[in-house]
């Protein structure tokens, strides 16, 4: 049996032997860095890439750069001018909220929210969108303007995107129908558009993994109002 002396100098031996083998960087004081305190905005690891529809042609790839991820909830409108018509669209209006962290970290839980945040009531303006990874804080809002231009206001990046639709797919078949059951809209691709419009910090935008927002059947003239939710990937 080892000496309690014995136990003791190996002990400080062992010390030794770590202090020894721990690299003169770590030692050495750490240089404060210029950004400290101010709030991690991008994860620096690779970006996620944009789900794929599962049709052939999908929509159009793109060069650019990924810059936000959103989770949008709203609703899709439409009119009717009576019974057996066909409907036609007037525009969707919906706030956007900031997944773009959890995006980098784990894509298959933002994939998860649009069938479960469609069900769900839209939020109060200024509230965050409880999610099943938390609540999720708002990053600007999406609308038609009065020449029905889909316009997205990332107001809380201080960004703005006036669309143009660049491509159309449907939603994949296994696509959540949304609450009314009418189904999921298309999948599409946005550009900018041209002047006089003027859009800032974001190009690009994919509406994709849709969650309800098609119309029913007209029964009579009226509007529609179809609740949605959707991913929006933001890229310039
Ligand atoms: C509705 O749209 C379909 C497909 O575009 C068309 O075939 C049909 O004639 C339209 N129906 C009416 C009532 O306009
Ligand atoms: C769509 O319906 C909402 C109500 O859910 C309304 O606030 C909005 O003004 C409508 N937008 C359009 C473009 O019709
Ligand atoms: C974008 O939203 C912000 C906040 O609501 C608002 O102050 C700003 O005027 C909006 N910008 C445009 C171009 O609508």
């Amino acid at each position: 049996m080892p000496s309690f002396s014995t136990i003791l100098k190996s002990l400080a031996l062992a010390t030794v032997l770590n202090l020894a083998s721990a690299s003169p960087i770590e030692l050495a004081p750490r240089a404060v860095p210029t950004t400290a305190c101010k709030p991690v905005i991008k994860p620096t690891a690779a970006a996620p890439t944009v789900p794929a529809s599962g049709n052939d042609p999908d929509l159009p790839t793109t060069d650019l750069a990924l810059q936000y991820v959103a989770i949008g909830r709203g609703t899709q409108n439409y009119t009717c001018a009576g019974a057996g018509a066909n409907s036609s669209a007037t525009g969707a209006i919906a706030t956007l909220y900031d997944v773009t962290s959890l995006a980098y970290a784990n894509i298959n839980m933002v994939n998860a929210m649009p069938p479960n945040v469609v069900t769900m009531p839209v939020p109060a303006p200024g509230s965050t969108l409880m999610t099943t990874a938390g609540p999720v804080p708002a990053l600007g809002n999406h609308y038609f303007d009065a020449a029905s231009t889909p316009t997205f206001n990332l107001s809380s990046a201080g960004k703005i995107l006036y669309g143009k639709k660049s491509g159309d797919v449907l939603a994949p078949a296994g696509a959540n129908a949304g609450p009314a059951g009418t189904g999921a809209v298309d999948w599409l691709q946005l550009v900018a558009k041209p002047a006089p419009y003027v859009s800032n910090g974001v190009s690009l935008v994919y509406r994709v993994e849709t969650a309800g927002g098609m119309p029913p059947a007209c029964t009579k003239a009226e509007t529609l109002i179809v609740q949605y939710a959707a991913e929006y990937w933001f890229y310039n």
